[in-house]
């Protein structure tokens, strides 16, 4: 071991890779998808991990059975081993949980994607899933963190997201000396937006957070969100600059670290058969200029207003028309959620009244696609000449990070206030709000319209800034808080 290298658990519902069968049946393991998976899974190469995640797929449980529930050997797209332990939650108990509870309720929070005066309901049904469910699977998670912190009791544990708000807590009551972090990838919502939920349940997300030692967030902001929401909620008290908040006579601190890519993993795929493959199609199916947006179908996402934007962007510009294509290349995320069903078919809708009202002489001005296919998506972003990225609200967004830094266009990039990558980025590149349908509108025309000079002059300074604040960089800061937490707890 390096001295740099550190013994982690790495804890995520989501695992780095999910397994299936191939044509021939073997057994191939697929990359997770998401942005949390993108980017940890280059902590393999660098430290000594133990990844906890769920089962999710059959080939998952297979292995879990073969495996006996224990941690079987990986090895990362660049050799480096790890070890992978999945968890088999009972069925139902994991419905609750991911359908009704994590997604639905808490990154709907997160991303404040109620529309209270209709919803949410918070029924019978609801509390149900909570206790027999966002409850049952986080315990499974503890008991699993509990068994490897026995067998390595001075490692890491390092926490992700929304799925894991209370397993930081019940690992706490059985390992007091544990060294626990939790890295939330969302925005945290403000304080009166987590009225919302009722009382028990707010409290027991505050309460399991500051359980930790260390909490990352992205940006300021939503750390200052989290901060006050826990002075607010269970009555944690924040020192003055509120980079350490005291709750139960121990000390817990609360930093932001933005997350970032591997730009050499996306430098190597650019160049890789696979890709190169995608971008002929591209090519050969679109002559003129791209406006691209790559997303999950996640109502987050903010797709059918940057349908309207597109809209609203060819009806005040006939003479573009025939010479100015959107690419949405949408992976189909969720669809077990009835929200999420439903925002699919929505995006669905609102392509084709695009379609509908102004295609012709071979020109479709949206190119739909709805598929999970990583290789069309880095094709794509290097061939855009605007990068459409207008979500509600967005953790970070790492493709405002990835798209340019492979592009070869010196396409320009349209971003919403709202996201963390804004809070990096937002000096080079066109900043919308998400809701001003004109305003988004009248960015993608402005990018357009903008000299090549100026397009490269920025692009130039998004890629200068995330190779330099890469990903190595964000693992190092995250570290940097463990440490100081774990020297503080000795
Ligand atoms: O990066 C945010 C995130 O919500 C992860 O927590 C999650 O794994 C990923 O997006 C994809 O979502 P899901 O795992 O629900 O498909």
């Amino acid at each position: 071991m390096t001295p740099a290298q550190r013994k982690l658990i790495v804890v995520s519902n989501r695992g780095p890779v999910s397994f299936g069968r191939d044509a021939h049946g073997a057994r191939v393991a697929r990359r997770g998808g998401g942005g949390l998976v993108t980017a940890l899974r280059s902590l393999v190469s660098s430290h000594e991990v133990t990844w906890i995640a769920s089962a999710m797929t059959d080939g998952d449980h297979e292995v879990v059975a073969e495996a006996r529930g224990n941690a079987v050997e990986e090895r990362a797209r660049d050799g480096s081993p790890y070890r992978l332990r999945l968890i088999a939650h009972d069925e139902a108990a994991y419905d609750w949980y991911y359908n009704v509870i994590a997604n639905p309720t808490l990154w709907f929070l997160q991303h404040y994607l109620w529309s209270l005066s209709r919803v949410p309901d918070f029924d019978h049904g609801l509390h149900h899933a909570w206790s027999s469910g966002y409850v049952t699977v986080n315990e499974s998670f503890a008991d699993a963190v509990v068994t490897e912190l026995d067998a390595e009791p001075d490692a890491i544990v390092f926490f992700h997201d929304y799925h894991l708000y209370l397993a930081p807590r019940l690992v706490r009551e059985r390992r007091p000396d544990a060294t626990l972090a939790h890295f939330v990838h969302t925005p945290w919502a403000q304080s009166d937006y987590w009225h919302v939920l009722p009382a028990a349940m707010r409290a027991a997300v505050h309460d399991g957070m500051l359980a930790n030692d260390v909490i990352g967030f992205h940006t300021d902001r939503w750390r200052r969100n989290f901060v006050h929401a826990a002075e607010q909620i269970v009555g944690a008290v924040p020192d003055p600059e509120a980079r350490v908040v005291g709750y139960e006579g121990r000390s817990i601190l609360v930093g932001a670290n933005p997350i970032s890519v591997d730009p050499e993993e996306f430098e190597e795929l650019a160049g890789s058969d696979a890709v190169r493959a995608r971008e002929r199609e591209i090519l050969a199916r679109h002559d003129g200029r791209i406006v691209l947006r790559v997303d999950r179908t996640d109502p987050s996402k903010n797709v059918v207003r940057g349908f309207s934007a597109f809209e609203v962007f060819l009806d005040a510009h006939p003479e573009l028309h025939g010479e100015v294509t959107m690419l949405a290349l949408l992976d189909p995320s969720r669809q077990d959620i009835p929200e999420y069903s439903e925002y699919l078919g929505a995006i669905q809708r609102a392509a084709r009244e695009v379609n509908d009202r102004f295609q012709g002489d071979g020109w479709m001005p949206i190119d739909l696609q709805i598929d999970d296919d990583f290789p069309q998506s880095v094709a794509a972003y290097k061939q855009f000449d605007v990068l459409l990225v207008n979500a509600i609200f967005d953790g970070m967004n790492l493709v405002a990070k990835e798209a340019p830094l492979v592009n070869e266009r010196a396409g320009v990039l349209v971003l919403s206030e709202n996201t963390g990558a804004h809070d990096e980025l937002g000096e080079w590149a066109l900043s919308v709000n998400p809701f001003d349908v004109a305003g988004q509108a009248d960015a993608i025309y402005a990018a357009l319209m903008l000299p090549e000079e100026e397009r490269r002059r920025r692009q130039d300074a998004i890629r200068s800034h995330v190779q330099e604040h890469d990903l190595l960089h964000w693992i190092g800061a995250q570290l940097h808080d463990l440490e100081q937490a774990a020297a503080h707890a000795r």
